[in-house]
């Protein structure tokens, strides 16, 4: 057995501050104690955190590695994409399985192993991408249920390629209802979205700043309230992914006040980013353009209100990483082509940290929106998400006072850019360990391939 004794250092929940030692075996937590109290503990190895936080590791619940795009791939595979999570003070990923148009579910979730399995560096779990609703999808789903993939993202973007029409959408809700699945919902208004986007161009209007004014917050807010009315009259859960519109906040709100098991997630780049990024001069908008799109600054008041009210319960990063030099460039005279997505599982934490810096929210929440409260929304609660006797020893040593600046340069990521270049952040990721082994420490990578593992979830655990 090797036993590893973090000292020292603060210990953060989403629930308490305590001045702790944390006692590792193997991959578990075994106890935490007030310093005195630890004192004859005897370990294989001692992991000062004087002066750092202890915190649980990142759990980002939506993420596309090597995701399938315009006739590209996202640019991580699970391989680089874990590696740079785990820089990141990132232990868990959920990724999204996609059902391959005409084929069943079972072939996309195998496909997602394929990729996964041998090249994780971090645990990782799966969710399923319904893109063809029928009877076949409805049972496959049960099954998968029982594997452990209990949340399934279904799309009222993109018509033609993953859309799902209200019926669909109805019918795998009332699924979920029975299954215990959790429904994971693109909102926007697909079709009216898609007028408006041949309108552009029929005006010759071809430049990234047109993915922003075509994608309309009230289409945001249209379809999550559609979203919302679906989930009322099947009986069923809802979560709402990548929010970024005031008005889509305010739908989700009103549910949640009437009582109903509606959330909400939005995504550093919502927070931190806005529209004016897209008129970059040279194309360079195009390393902003994601779904829903970036919003006019005054839509972060709301965002980060909700976060505190907890309207918005999770911060992901839907990390969808595409390169400027020659994937966004798919789209350079035409922005409805350039690939969707915006890297960023490697800073997740730290921009959310710099957060507390500023006074936006409290350290404790922080640890609950990046890493509690997505366990316990997608059933991986208390094995990952806290620091508790019996957790996994998924831990982030964090040193709250060191500064560093995000650049493309010294980032992990497989991607040309990084979307916050150049912006200062105070506190940085130290020392993280993955179920009890240190694969980061110093600015140094200890992890590998493979040892990540497949982790087999169980229903939403806001709902019971
Ligand atoms: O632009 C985005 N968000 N790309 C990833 C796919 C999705 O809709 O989440
Ligand atoms: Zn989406
Ligand atoms: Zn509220
Ligand atoms: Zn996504």
């Amino acid at each position: 057995m090797r036993r590893t004794v973090i000292r020292g250092g603060l210990v953060i929940t989403a629930t308490e501050e305590i001045e702790a030692d944390v006692l590792v075996e193997d991959d578990t937590i075994v106890a935490i104690a007030t310093p005195g109290v630890a004192q004859d503990w005897t370990a294989d190895a001692v992991l000062d955190a004087t002066g750092h936080y202890v915190i649980p590791g990142g759990v980002d619940a939506h993420t596309h590695m090597e995701m399938p795009f315009g006739g590209t791939y996202a640019a991580d595979t699970f391989e680089t994409g874990t590696r740079a999570a785990a820089w990141g003070g990132t232990t868990t990923i959920i990724d999204f399985a996609i059902q391959p148009v005409g084929r069943t579910l079972r072939e996309g979730v195998e496909a997602w192993h394929a990729k996964a399995d041998d090249n994780c560096a971090i645990d990782y779990g799966f969710h399923g991408i319904l893109s063809d609703v029928g009877d076949g999808v409805l049972k496959e789903m049960d099954a998968l249920v029982d594997e452990g993939i209990t949340s399934f993202k279904m799309f009222m973007a993109y018509p033609g390629v993953f859309y799902s029409d209200d019926g669909q959408i109805l019918r795998a809700m009332q699924q979920a209802g029975d299954n215990g699945a959790l429904i994971m919902m693109h909102a926007e208004n697909g079709i009216a979205i898609d007028v408006l986007v041949r309108q552009a161009l029929d005006a010759g209007h071809t430049d990234p700043k047109y993915h922003g004014r075509v994608r309309h917050p009230l289409l945001e807010a249209e379809a999550t309230h559609r979203a919302i009315q679906l989930s009322k009259v099947a009986g069923s859960p809802l979560y709402v992914v990548h929010v970024s519109a005031t008005e889509a906040v305010a739908e989700i709100t009103r549910a949640r006040h009437e009582g109903f098991n509606v959330f909400g997630e939005t995504c550093p780049q919502y927070l931190f980013l806005t529209v004016d990024e897209l008129a970059a001069p040279g194309f360079e908008g195009a390393k902003y353009v994601c779904s829903t799109p970036l919003r006019p600054a005054d839509h972060q008041a709301s965002l980060w209100r909700a976060l505190r009210t907890d309207d918005l319960s999770v911060v992901s990063t839907d990390h969808c990483p595409f390169c400027f030099a020659d994937q966004k460039e798919l789209g350079r005279d035409d922005f409805s082509k350039i690939p969707n997505g915006i890297p960023g599982v490697e800073n997740r934490l730290d921009l959310l940290h710099d957060a507390v810096v500023a006074g936006r929210i409290s350290r404790r929440r922080w640890v609950e929106l990046a890493s509690t409260a997505p366990a316990r929304m997608f059933g991986l609660h208390p094995r990952k998400g806290t620091i508790a006797p019996g957790a996994d020893a998924d831990i982030v040593i964090y040193d709250p006072g060191a500064e560093q600046v995000l650049s493309a340069e010294t980032h992990h990521m497989n991607v040309d850019y990084n979307a916050y270049e150049g912006r200062r952040i105070t506190g940085r990721v130290r020392t993280v360990l993955s179920r009890g082994e240190v694969i980061v420490h110093d600015g140094e990578y200890h992890g590998r391939p493979g040892r990540g593992r497949f982790l087999r979830r169980e229903s939403c655990g806001y709902l019971s």
